[in-house]
């Protein structure tokens, strides 16, 4: 029986996660779900972002669907306050999820919903392969009252792993993107990924781009992408610019995966919109996206996960729009759109 663990977190996330957890039930008879706090929810129950006792929860599911985590009433500069970030953090770097993958593909019936132009993201359908257990984000930390300091550190093991995982996804190629020209780290990344490629993916064309040009070129000319491998903060910053080529941020998902052993953690790329919390504005889609993907890579359930997919794509094609999308579709009537489609 598939057991997954939710974890709602803040503001729009309970919302959001709630209609996702009726669609699984619909595509998977025996689904078992158990929902847990995280992020500023726990803070407030337990005083951290991350119990033990759900770190546990996760590591005995077959995979978790997180909401979103964060708020005003959390936000500090105060080193040692808890914030609802170090759940996420803990969780990627406890349960060892350190591939992010984050497909980019434009729905057909929202090219005119990007702020880009139509023949700019005609075609593109990419996947950002992001690092997500090293580099700055987990490098050791200083502060004193006159400076502050962020190591950015990565083992070539750490490199090989991820840039197989960008190898074996590539349809056309794979864009290794660095910013070799001044970092140590990135010339060590550039070196591994020509390593791994000539050793074992030789047949995949791989071409190496400096991030500030990756960020040009994810806008000027998307579709020339298909594998993005990077390490984790350029990947945080470029696969919030790819995800406006889908006019919203609110319509991608993504997938964290570790280890065959631990369980892959799927939640949208957007943040707990504070702003439009409680107000039943939020846009589901990009949940019930990343619920497609916890099908496909958590349960290995493709045919529950491409009819998910394809309810989505029919929903919008049919003219389903929520506020981020021009319209003024609620959450509730974008979930009954989608289920008429399941
Ligand atoms: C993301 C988010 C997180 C990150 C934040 C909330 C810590 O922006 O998943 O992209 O930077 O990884
Ligand atoms: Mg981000």
């Amino acid at each position: 029986m598939p057991h997954i663990v939710t974890l709602p977190g803040d503001g729009i996330g309970p919302e959001i996660v709630a209609p996702t957890v009726e669609l699984l039930h619909r595509l998977v008879c025996d689904l078992t779900v158990v929902e847990h706090l995280f992020g500023g929810a726990s803070i407030d129950a337990h005083g951290t972002a991350m119990t033990p006792d759900v770190l546990a929860a996760m590591r005995a599911s077959d995979a978790v669907l997180l909401g979103a985590v964060g708020g005003p009433q959390w936000d500090t500069t105060d080193p040692d306050a808890p914030r609802p970030e170090q759940g996420l953090l803990g969780m990627r770097k406890e349960l060892g999820l350190f591939a992010n993958l984050r497909p980019v593909r434009p729905f057909p019936a929202l090219y005119d919903a990007s702020p880009l132009k139509r023949d700019r993201i005609e075609g593109t359908d990419l996947l950002v392969v992001r690092e997500l257990t090293g580099g700055i984000y987990f490098g050791e930390k200083t502060r004193s009252a006159t400076d502050a300091s962020d190591l950015c550190h990565y083992t070539v093991a750490e490199v090989q792993r991820i840039a197989r995982v960008a190898f074996r996804a590539a349809r056309t190629g794979v864009t290794s993107v660095d910013k070799a020209n001044v970092m140590e780290t990135s010339r060590q990344w550039r070196q591994t990924v020509h390593e791994v490629h000539a050793a074992e993916f030789a047949d995949v064309p791989l071409d190496d781009l400096l991030v500030d040009n990756a960020a040009m070129q994810l806008v000027a000319d998307p579709s020339q992408f298909d594998v993005v491998v990077t390490e984790n903060l350029f990947g945080d910053i470029l696969s919030d610019v790819a995800a406006m080529l889908t006019g919203s941020i609110g319509m991608l998902p993504s997938a964290s995966l570790g280890a065959q052993s631990a369980p892959g953690v799927f939640e949208p790329v957007h943040g707990s919109a504070p702003d439009i919390a409680g107000t039943g504005q939020a846009n589901p889609l990009a949940t019930f996206l990343s619920a497609a993907l916890l099908l496909r890579h958590g349960l290995g359930l493709e045919s529950e996960a491409q009819a998910l997919e394809s309810a989505v794509d029919r929903a919008l094609a049919e003219g389903l729009r929520t506020r981020d999308l021009g319209g003024t579709a609620s959450t509730v009537e974008a979930t009954a759109a989608v289920l008429a489609h399941l």
